[in-house]
């Protein structure tokens, strides 16, 4: 896996869509500096974990999220979902 560090002093921002548990960020944040910030989408927050220092969990579809959202993340990870998804989205 790749080094992630702050570039230019901007912290970084990681993405986990689908995060569930939010259990790859948990992971992820054991690796990066604590400025960098993770972000957990899912379309519910019922198994989100506890609050987090560097950590921002919301509820939005993977299918639509925010246009604020484009091209913010240095990394988006996605796992598990083939059958998550539904037609419905
Ligand atoms: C199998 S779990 C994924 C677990 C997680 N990715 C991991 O690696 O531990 C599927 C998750 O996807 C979420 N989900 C289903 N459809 C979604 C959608 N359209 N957008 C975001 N999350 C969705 C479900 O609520 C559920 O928490």
């Amino acid at each position: 896996m790749a080094t992630i560090t702050e570039q230019g002093g901007i912290p970084q921002l990681n993405a986990s869509t689908g995060t569930g548990t939010g259990i790859w960020l948990l992971d992820m944040a054991k690796s990066v500096p604590s400025s960098v910030t993770l972000v957990g989408v899912d379309i519910q927050s019922r198994l989100f974990p506890p609050a987090q220092p560097n950590m921002k969990f919301f509820v939005g579809s993977t299918f639509d999220l925010p246009t604020e959202m484009d091209c913010t993340f240095a990394l988006v990870h996605q796992r598990l979902m083939v059958a998550a998804f539904s037609y419905e989205g």
